[in-house]
């Protein structure tokens, strides 16, 4: 959930510069607010809201085992859906959910009719959240109230063990394998945020710059939960016209926690073909995506759901690799070669040093339509049709073990390039190629603070192109 649409804030404006009778109207729909609130949380009759009775059932759960490492049995998903969504986007939630190891809700807003039953051990078990029909006609409140009520209801059932709660869309893919690895570097004991930005500057303006937005998913370490859930009927009579994610960036900010932002984490607030972000990801591991209904397929031959699944095969085999972007050159032949593993290859009938290829090309639009640049929180690259710089394009096709237990992925070229080859470098066109094949260490995660180097293995004339991945030598340049 972001918050996309300025029109409250404005019209609270509205309200502040009117005169009296329109100060009156504002008087009486927060009023309204306050009493549909009052309502929600001490009124309740389906569910009243003990704040009392969870936490005490809560504060036994983190004792003798917290400073084992973190694994994927510490963290709770919340993940915020709609029954009306859920017939399409089960899909996404289920591609990365593990049954049985993945622990937490989907929450719905209603109970699932006879169509979603019997529900089926592949998609997290569901909760209804609280009655919030009757906070239809503030659609904003109803995203907060249901937040709310989904953090107080993990807090209730009193999950053994929990250290992390993290909060997220139904349209949100994880990859829980990073999560669990990005969440060891923080203290579980601390009150700790850890979420990430919007890819475009208008959304994180209008929100915050110091935010994890909600589609992308956010973590909040278990006492900062249970201390944030304490505040949250203040919080939201003071931002009561902000979507979930903002009213708790809000809550958060004015108890004294920022986030940590890690750039794994993607809301996606792009549109259309985003292949240019996803071949040059920072320098972190991915951890989601997002917004899959707005922008196109992630692979031009498949649909958003096969795209989804494909994508997946890869991060079955080695998450931490998922997306990182390894740079090598075929000196030979003036070729660079660009690897992001999982996804793509390009080749640049050049040699490029990695400062540039680290810049996604802008294959994508930003956010809002209507908008000057800059438009996003990165440099990018602007595509041109100059031989020099841009590249033959390979998307991820297969994965496999080799016999000597590497695991070897291979890319193939999605379309001709139909350019002249690169002159200035000698002319050495890589049209004939076809196929790449990447291998890569199997049995060991890429450690996240380093990025890993390669080799070319190419014969001349023949259609196949080979890469290694290797550790870097010390000090060495890619360029
Ligand atoms: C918590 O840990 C302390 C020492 O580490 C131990 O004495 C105590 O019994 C534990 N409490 C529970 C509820 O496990
Ligand atoms: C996760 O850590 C807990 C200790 O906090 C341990 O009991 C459990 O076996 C671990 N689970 C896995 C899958 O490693
Ligand atoms: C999860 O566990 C339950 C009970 O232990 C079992 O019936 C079910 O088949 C399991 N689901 C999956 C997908 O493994
Ligand atoms: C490149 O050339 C093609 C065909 O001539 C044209 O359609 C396209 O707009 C050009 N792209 C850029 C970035 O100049
Ligand atoms: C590679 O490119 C340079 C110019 O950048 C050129 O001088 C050199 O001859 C080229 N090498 C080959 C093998 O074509």
């Amino acid at each position: 959930m972001s918050s996309k649409s300025t029109i409250p804030n404005t019209l609270q404006q509205k309200f502040q510069e009117l005169p009296t009778p329109s100060l009156f109207k504002s008087i009486a729909i927060n009023g309204l607010i306050l009493f549909v609130f009052y309502e929600f949380f001490f009124h309740s009759d389906n569910r009243p809201l003990d704040l009392s009775l969870s936490f005490a059932k809560s504060s036994d759960c983190r004792n003798s085992t917290t400073n084992s490492p973190t694994n994927l049995s510490h963290i709770g998903f919340i993940v915020i859906g709609s029954l009306n969504s859920w017939k399409h986007r089960k899909a996404y939630t289920e591609s990365w959910w593990r049954p049985n190891v993945t622990r937490g809700y989907v929450f719905l807003d209603k109970e699932p009719t006879q169509e979603f039953l019997p529900w089926p051990s592949t998609s997290p078990p569901y909760q209804i959240n609280y009655d919030v029909t009757k906070l239809r006609p503030y659609p904003k409140i109803v995203s907060s109230a249901r937040m709310v009520d989904s953090i107080l209801h993990m807090y209730r059932v009193g999950y053994k063990g929990l250290r992390w709660l993290i909060m997220c869309d139904d349209d949100t893919l994880f990859f829980v394998d990073n999560l669990v690895e990005v969440l060891q570097k923080y203290d579980h004991t601390k009150y700790i945020y850890v979420g990430g930005n919007s890819e475009s500057i208008k959304p994180n303006a209008r929100c915050s710059f110091d935010m994890g937005f909600g589609g992308a998913g956010y973590a909040l370490s278990y006492p900062l939960g249970e201390a944030l859930s304490k505040k949250l009927h203040d919080c939201i009579e003071r931002y009561s016209w902000y979507l979930s994610d903002h009213l708790a960036q809000s809550c958060l900010a004015d108890i004294g926690v920022s986030p940590n932002l890690e750039k794994g984490f993607h809301q996606i607030d792009l549109r259309n073909d985003i292949s240019g972000l996803l071949s040059s990801h920072p320098q972190s591991p991915l951890l989601s995506l997002h917004h899959f209904d707005v922008i196109d397929p992630l692979f031009p031959s498949k649909d958003r759901y096969e795209s989804i699944q494909h994508l997946m095969k890869a991060a079955k085999f080695d998450q931490s690799r998922m997306l990182q972007q390894t740079i090598c050159y075929q000196r030979e032949t003036n070729w660079s070669f660009s690897v992001s593993w999982g996804y793509s290859t390009h080749i640049y009938e050049s040699i490029i040093p990695r400062s540039i290829l680290r810049k996604p090309l802008e294959t994508f639009r930003p956010w809002d339509r209507i908008s000057r640049p800059p438009h996003f929180m990165f440099n990018t690259r602007w595509p041109t049709n100059n031989s020099c710089e841009t590249p033959h394009v390979f998307f991820f096709k297969s994965v496999e073990y080799t016999p000597d237990n590497q695991v070897l992925t291979t890319y193939v070229r999605s379309s001709p390039r139909n350019l002249p080859p690169c002159s200035a470098t000698g002319s050495h066109s890589a049209d004939p190629i076809s196929r790449i094949q990447v291998f890569s260490p199997s049995g060991t995660r890429k450690r996240y603070e380093v990025i890993e180097c390669c080799d070319v293995e190419y014969e001349v004339e023949t259609n196949v192109a080979g890469v290694k991945m290797r550790s870097c030598m010390k000090d060495e340049v890619i360029a």
